[in-house]
């Protein structure tokens, strides 16, 4: 059994590319049909009202295209409202907290974990029941950091502008100290985070710049290899792989009179929607996949009743 529909996946902008990326590595049969919502963008400023109306518009937009699963690859979305999305469509909805709390409960030596989200994210404290879900004993660390999703969706990758904000965003959670050598909220050295959780689907894209500024010594953790695997076993569970073989077209297996050939090849489609700017997107796409995914298509999201 297997089924060629394509697997939905949503961000409120460019952040969920980076989920998208591992599950085209660990998945590479799968067709995908990805929406960015970055003319909205960013969520994690918003109230859960916002996030949870404009998340349904968006995801109504892939069920309404045939999608076979969704794939919410925001956590500010996930966060303040996965369980609505469960209720409201039939499909399986697989959300990026879990599987993220997963890997740093998995990550963590000294139990002390980090966590850096949107505000949104971390007003729900998603991770920090999740996490604790994991290990009770893990001590978790959510510091919001507004900054770094503009700068992301604005293409800006690297440079001054985005090292400043970064160091700035992750101070609090390194036990540095202030002008007056007081330890900045909440932690001295000697309590430090041995693993930084990457709460938001942006930040990925500047793990380099994180890197550099935590240091060697903490593991960066994102939920977007361990969110790939959960999709894995989910379509296994459920019937839902694509066929992936060696020969002949989709096409071909599907003209009246002949009969499908034995092995079939199913090419798989990748189609990028975003209700931004459409030369923006592909820009960083293509940073992140080279000329392998040309389209990029506008997309308009309807209010609907809601
Ligand atoms: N990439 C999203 C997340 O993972 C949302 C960022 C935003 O729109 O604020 O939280």
């Amino acid at each position: 059994v297997s089924d060629p529909r394509p697997i939905g996946v949503f961000d409120s902008g460019v952040g969920g590319l980076t989920v998208l990326r591992e599950i085209l590595r660990r998945s590479p049969f799968e067709s995908t049909i990805y929406l960015g919502d970055n003319a909205r963008a960013p969520y994690g400023v918003r109230s859960d009202d916002e996030v949870r109306r404009f998340s349904i518009q968006a995801l109504d937009a892939l069920v309404r295209r045939n999608v076979k699963a969704l794939v919410v690859a925001c956590n500010t979305s996930t966060s303040v409202a996965l369980g609505d999305f469960r209720r409201r469509y039939d499909l399986p909805v697989l959300g990026v907290v879990r599987p993220g709390a997963a890997a740093a409960a998995l990550a963590t030596r000294n139990r002390r974990v980090g966590v850096i989200a949107t505000p949104a994210t971390v007003r729900s404290r998603a991770y920090f029941n999740a996490i604790k879900d994991e290990n009770p004993a893990i001590e978790v660390y959510e510091h919001a950091t507004p900054t770094l999703v503009p700068l992301v969706e604005a293409g800006i990758l690297s440079g001054p502008e985005v090292e400043e904000a970064v160091r700035v965003a992750v101070a609090p959670l390194l036990g540095e100290r202030n002008e007056d050598g007081e330890f900045i909220f909440p932690l001295p050295p000697s309590a430090r985070i041995d693993t930084l959780l990457l709460g938001c689907t942006h930040y990925p894209l500047l793990t380099g710049i994180l890197r550099y500024s935590v240091g060697d010594s903490v593991a960066i953790v994102d939920s977007a290899t361990a969110t790939a695997s959960s999709l894995a076993e989910l379509l296994s569970v459920n019937a839902l792989e694509a066929p992936g073989t060696t020969r002949g077209t989709a096409a071909d297996a599907g003209k009246a009179g002949h009969e499908a050939p034995a092995e079939v090849v199913i090419v798989p489609t990748h189609l990028q929607l975003t209700t931004g700017d459409v030369e923006l997107f592909r820009a960083v796409a293509e940073r992140m996949f080279g000329e392998a995914f040309p389209d990029v298509q506008p997309v308009e999201l309807k209010a609907g009743l809601l």
